[in-house]
């Protein structure tokens, strides 16, 4: 009955009026490296560069002329606001879409330029979407949902009726990104309708998978905390609405890391030369995690390139990232004798191997503690293959290749070793980016504590990483956390964490 009722309003979803039926395109390299066939949706081509317009736009078609009369109003800072603003544009509606005010001047630019009135409200989404709902009771205004509506759910639906229509052969399973459920609901609805053998795989951030939660519960949780890489699926619970299709519906959820989820982005480029942003790219990187770990050959599969809604200086942050996506990238931390001719001799040792990044300072009369990047083959045994050749040579190596306080903040910092920072304590965070969100993560970590470290580079992302050493008596060291919490960024303690021991710290910090 459910899927009846979703197949019936899909089919009479009003989309194509402003939205586009997309092409799905063949991932030849892609294809070719895996020995199946990949196809790609391509919804970055809508005319806001993601799906996100079709349920805006079905949503709105469902109003009455009164209710169109009042105006609509949502409440977000992505994709789902550049949808409605273009939907409500096209009919001649009056949008109001509520931004948080930490919200990038980039994205509060690509709504106005649809016609939208934007109001900046609050610090975070949820104030935001407060002072919507206020204006909805207080102006009689129409509240549209980015993902918990039926008709949002049957608009994002027409994307699985395409795909079915585009490729009538045999199919094995399309990958679908999530975020609150809405596109994965609507496919899924259509699809196992139909064609019930499909099967349907939601791809989820590993820091941001409500629905795999939801499905490990059988009923909806919200996340304590969301990563916010991938902005645009960055979502803490599944949709109320589609998780009555996906609890059923849905095959499974595949996880993905940052870096599956940069060398994705870079496949989808090699091919199509499209840039998709990280959520856009999220169902690919399942896809390929799905075939190594399948070990399938010859089958049909299906991704959703959602978006390409993303920040021209976040490239370099995400091409850094995806060669150790693709594990085509070491990195190491090597310990040679500091005389001459060993870097010479480490040198031998990686042979014909290209080196990709390099840091070195001197820290200590007798060793050295190199950082070294290194290209390698993607199967795991040609990086073995090196760390064993460097152990032959009796160079004691650390694998570092899945250590994130190496990737994100050491290769910056090689060298930084000090001398007299005793009592060193050192914190990894997150936060939120936005223009003095620096100056305001200063203010909150007070003045407590010296602080003996501290690198922070901007990625152009939609968030801040900082490494904060703290000297902090013995003392005070239970305090710390209790402090830190308070501040309510994600944060990791990084003291005992290798890389951090062979390259920043004090040769002889007592760790205790
Ligand atoms: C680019 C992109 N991909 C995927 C999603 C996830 O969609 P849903 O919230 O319907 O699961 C979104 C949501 O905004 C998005 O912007």
């Amino acid at each position: 009955m459910l899927l009846e009722h979703y197949v019936k309003k899909i089919l009479q979803a009003r989309v194509y009026e402003v939205a586009k039926e997309t092409p799905l395109s063949a991932a030849r390299f892609l294809s070719k490296r895996t020995h199946n066939q990949i196809m790609i949706k391509r919804e970055d081509l809508q005319p806001v560069y993601s799906f996100k317009l079709r349920g805006a736009y079905n949503k709105m078609a469902q109003l009455t002329e009164e209710e169109k009369a009042q105006g609509v109003i949502t409440a977000s800072a992505g994709n789902h606001a550049q949808g409605l603003a273009l939907a409500a544009k096209h009919m001649g509606v009056k949008a109001i879409i509520i931004m948080p005010r930490i919200t990038p001047e980039i994205k509060v630019q690509a709504v106005r330029a649809r016609g939208a009135k934007v109001v900046l409200k609050g610090d975070a989404f949820n104030e935001a979407l407060e002072h919507a709902l206020k204006l909805v009771d207080e102006q009689g205004m129409t509240y549209i949902p980015p993902y918990d509506d039926a008709d949002v759910i049957a608009g994002q639906g027409t994307v699985g009726m395409e795909i079915l229509r585009q490729h009538p052969q045999d199919l094995h399973a399309i990958f679908v990104p999530v975020g609150g459920g809405g596109l994965i609901a609507g496919i899924a609805a259509y699809v196992k309708y139909l064609r019930p053998e499909i099967k349907i795989i939601g791809v989820e951030a590993e820091d941001s998978a409500c629905l795999q939660a939801a499905l490990a519960a059988d009923a909806r949780v919200v996340l304590e905390q969301v990563g916010i890489f991938a902005e645009g699926v960055a979502v803490a619970q599944i949709g109320e609405e589609p998780f009555k299709v996906c609890r059923h519906y849905v095959d499974e959820v595949i996880t993905v890391n940052t870096d599956e989820i940069c060398a994705a982005v870079k496949d989808i480029f090699e091919d199509t030369r499209a840039v998709s942003e990280p959520s856009g790219a999220l169902s690919l990187a399942g896809l390929k995690k799905y075939i190594e770990r399948e070990q399938i050959q010859g089958q049909n599969l299906v991704c959703i390139n959602s978006g390409a809604n993303t920040n021209f200086d976040r490239l370099q942050h995400i091409a850094e990232r995806t060669e150790l996506g693709e594990k085509r990238e070491a990195i190491l931390a090597v310990t040679i004798p500091e005389r001459p001719g060993s870097f010479k001799n480490f040198c031998k040792v990686i042979g014909k191997r290209m080196v990709t990044e390099f840091n070195y300072r001197y820290a200590h009369p007798e060793e050295a503690h190199i950082y070294v990047g290194v290209s390698v083959k993607p199967d795991g045994d040609d990086r073995n293959e090196l760390i064993h050749a460097l152990q032959e040579a009796g160079y004691p190596v650390m694998d570092l290749t899945d250590n994130e306080l190496a990737k994100l903040h050491i290769r910056h910092l090689g060298g930084g070793r000090t001398q007299g920072a005793y009592h060193e304590e050192v914190y990894r965070f997150e936060f939120p980016e936005r223009p003095g969100a620096l100056l305001n993560f200063l203010n909150h970590l007070g003045h407590n504590w010296n602080i003996s470290l501290f690198h922070y580079r901007n990625h152009g992302a939609a968030y801040g990483r900082v490494l904060v050493g703290l000297q902090v008596p013995a003392k005070d060291k239970k305090d710390v956390e209790v402090y830190l919490d308070k501040i309510s960024y994600r944060y990791w303690r990084e003291t005992k964490n290798p890389a951090y021991q062979l390259f920043l710290c004090e040769p002889k910090l007592d760790l205790a």
